[in-house]
């Protein structure tokens, strides 16, 4: 600590003495504007050495990258994932294995997204962020944002949502808690990343108003509102060029129309050149995979911005602006993360704040998709409960690739309903299926569950997905995973199957794990209940157990459409997924609900849609004003009352449609949302405000934003399919 202090000292007195500035340290830990340390990057910045300044532009070891140690840089360190810190393993790429780096197992994105709460997403932010700090680390590599495009996708369990603006308000929350705790979050992996299939490689052909409205916003609104300080590019290609060095992305997006100051890093060996790279890519370039692939400890000189770049500036000394800029943005970040002051607030690790704080977004992140007469919350009717399905007793939170969490535990849901429920009802469990690598079920296992649903008065139901088989974080046995997208729309063990048998017994109730959900089968319809709850965390068994129970009432959405049918899709149906050495993006704009509401399509799930054990009421939309030009705004604000028999809470989303546009645009489009809480009995007033950006679209001849004055519609409902109220505006 003493050397740190020594080291900030050092590099503070070099600085006064270089420009004698009394620059206070940040008190408080919001990032600063740009122009408040640009007087001590210009001086540190004319202190460096070209060498000097390219060893802030990559790797130092596997999460690290600079330092410069005559002038008291230090390096800048970083870690995974998007929902909790990653194990350790220092400088090399081989796990630690030590006992202390366990750490809070938040809910996945997928299941944090799910509960459409601002609120939360700030507070998820803040425990990521206190414990991100407390391990040590400058950088969290989350939160991901590519759009839920299939599916199929093996990595929709760590992203958010199948809209943008859900998606980018969700991440927004999130980095302001995450940056409030000192530390950096990194928005990733920009852009159009949305399968795993060839990943490192695939070119992903994409119309620019595909990109400026489904699949760059959420990066936008993560800049723009969330102040991010970092963002990691995805390893593919967009529209011919790698992301790492895309200057369409990268240049023209990132820096010209979002004005991004923070700093940019490739996804781990997403770098291809030093050129490209240099004039219009990244900022650092981060991997530690050899030529051949392995991942011992590269010569990190070697690395595409290291010696390379510094020849070639030697070569064209006209270069040195571009290694100037990126070291510019590199020490923004630095400072903003107080790497040369000792203001950064303590961090903290598994406190139970931290845990309650997992447990409430799982609560609140769990989706009620059905609840036939109401089976659910379980009555007194039921004496014995026959939990049934592997996902009863699975513990994913190592699991799923780099996102992978070391848990100081993990409430599974057998667990927690055991111990919530225990004393009340009589609980026995079968396992139903095994997952193994045939994929089959398992004929002993069936007649077990069949023999215990018999035994009991209501069967739940666990299983849907899982990241992969146990230990196979990395092999072919993945299905919620990164670097594989699942093979079909469909459970794996033929848990249909099992569900529809078990459903035809007794009274089910089905819980789906997964970062997606499945083909339409007969379980369900017959399943009298069903909860999807994405990967809840560290403290899903109980969250689960109190949501069965009643002592939690579901207030959950969904944040993306769930098909019948895979081919249903518009990404497998008009588009491509997952295409081969291209992917080409021929659904455009008509993404999720964009493309099922606009073209009446019907779906087994809605997007937004999720149940409450109470019911709620919406009343008029009032408006301030019947027209206003696009420089104004208009606001409005609907009565929601909550007239059931349970306190409870519901997303009040707001879509916008734009009937009389001179181009074809979605049905709806959501522009707003807000999630109200109400007592039984309780009514309260919620408010929005939308400029012309909510009624706005690119427009591909004048590649701008546009708004075409004319009658629009807002539409204020609790699902995409279920709208309640109307009104009309016009704009002048
Ligand atoms: C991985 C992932 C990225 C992760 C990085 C470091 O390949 O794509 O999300 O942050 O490498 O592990």
């Amino acid at each position: 600590m003493a050397s740190k202090i020594l080291n900030m000292l050092g590099i503070t007195a070099m600085m006064l003495f270089t420009f004698g500035c009394s620059q206070q340290g940040n008190k408080n830990t919001k990032m600063a504007p740009p122009s408040k340390y640009e007087k001590q990057i210009d001086s540190l910045i004319s202190l460096m050495t070209l060498e000097e300044k390219t060893k802030l532009l990559h790797a130092s070891s596997s999460f690290t990258s600079g330092g410069v140690e005559r002038l008291h840089i230090p390096e800048l360190t970083m870690s995974d994932g998007p929902h909790g810190v990653r194990m350790e393993h220092g400088r090399d790429w081989e796990f630690d294995n030590v006992t202390n780096d366990s750490a809070t197992y938040l809910p996945t994105g997928i299941t944090l997204a799910s509960t459409w709460n601002k609120q939360l997403g700030y507070k998820y932010g803040t425990v990521l962020g206190s414990e991100a700090n407390e391990r040590g680390k400058d950088i969290i590599l989350g939160p991901g944002v590519c759009i839920i495009r299939s599916p199929l996708n093996g990595r929709n369990f760590e992203y958010l949502a199948e809209d943008p603006y859900l998606a980018g308000e969700m991440a927004a929350g999130y980095i302001k808690g995450v940056q409030s705790q000192g530390i950096a979050a990194c928005v990733k992996h920009y852009a159009a990343n949305n399968q795993e299939t060839k990943r490192g490689s695939v070119d992903a052909i994409v119309s620019e108003r595909a990109l400026q409205e489904i699949y760059l916003p959420a990066f936008g609104h993560a800049i723009k509102e969330g102040k991010v300080l970092s963002i990691m590019t995805a390893y593919n290609k967009v529209n011919g060029q790698y992301c790492a060095e895309n200057q369409y992305l990268i240049d023209s997006v990132l820096h010209d129309q979002f004005d991004f100051k923070g700093l940019s890093m490739s996804d781990w060996g997403g770098v291809h050149s030093t050129k490209a790279t240099l004039l219009h890519g990244v900022d650092i370039e981060m991997g530690t995979e050899l030529a051949d692939g392995t991942r011992k400890n590269p010569n990190y000189n070697d690395f595409f911005l290291a010696n390379p770049l510094i020849k070639l500036v030697k070569e064209h000394p006209e270069y040195e602006k571009y290694v100037d800029e990126k070291v510019r943005r590199i020490l923004y970040v630095m400072f903003s993360v107080h790497k040369f002051d000792n203001e950064r607030p303590k961090g903290y690790r598994n406190t139970e704040e931290h845990h309650v704080l997992a447990r409430k977004v799982a609560e609140e992140g769990i989706v009620l998709l059905k609840n036939e007469n109401n089976i659910l919350p379980l009555g007194d009717n039921v004496k014995t409960i026959a939990v049934i399905g592997d996902n009863a007793t699975v513990k994913h939170a190592a699991q799923g690739g780099s996102s992978q969490v070391k848990a100081q535990y993990e409430v599974t849901p057998l667990e927690g309903i055991k111990k919530l429920l225990g004393d009340k009802y009589k609980i026995i469990y079968a396992r139903g299926y095994e997952p193994n690598k045939k994929g089959t079920s398992s004929p002993k296992l069936i007649k077990e569950a069949l023999a215990a649903a018999r035994k009991a008065d209501v069967v739940i139901y666990i299983g849907g997905w899982l990241h992969n088989l146990p230990g196979h974080v990395w092999d072919q046995y993945r299905f919620d995973a990164e670097g594989k997208d699942k093979a079909a729309y469909e459970f794996p063990y033929d848990q249909a199957g099992l569900i529809d048998q078990l459903a035809k017994i007794k009274p089910t109730v089905t819980v789906v794990f997964g970062g997606s959900f499945a083909k339409y089968d007969k379980w369900v319809d017959d399943s009298k209940a069903i909860l999807f709850v994405g990967y809840p965390g560290m403290e899903g068994g109980t969250a689960l157990a109190e949501i069965i129970s009643g002592k939690a009432n579901p207030s959950g959405k969904l944040t993306f459409t769930v098909a019948k049918e895979l081919k249903d899709y518009p990404s497998h149906s008009i588009g491509e997924f997952p295409g081969d050495s291209t992917v080409e993006y021929k659904e455009g704009i008509f993404v999720g609900y964009r493309y099922f509401d606009t073209e009446g399509k019907e779906t087994m799930f809605p997007f937004g849609h999720g149940l409450s054990y109470t019911t709620f009421d919406f009343g008029d939309v009032k408006m301030d004003k019947k027209e206003f030009s696009p420089s104004e705004t208009v606001k409005f604000s609907i009565d929601v009352t909550n007239n059931g028999d349970y306190d409870g809470a519901e997303v009040v989303q707001v879509y916008v449609s734009d009937p009389s546009a001179k181009v074809k645009r979605p049905a709806k489009e959501l522009k707003a949302f807000e999630k109200v809480f109400l007592k039984k009995g309780e009514t309260k007033s919620v408010s929005f405000e939308l400029n012309k950006d909510a009624f706005s679209y690119w427009d591909p001849e004048t590649k701008a934003w546009t708004v075409d004055p004319g009658k629009f519609e807002i539409l204020v409902g609790n699902s995409s399919a279920d709208i309640r109220q109307k009104a009309e505006i016009t704009i002048k």
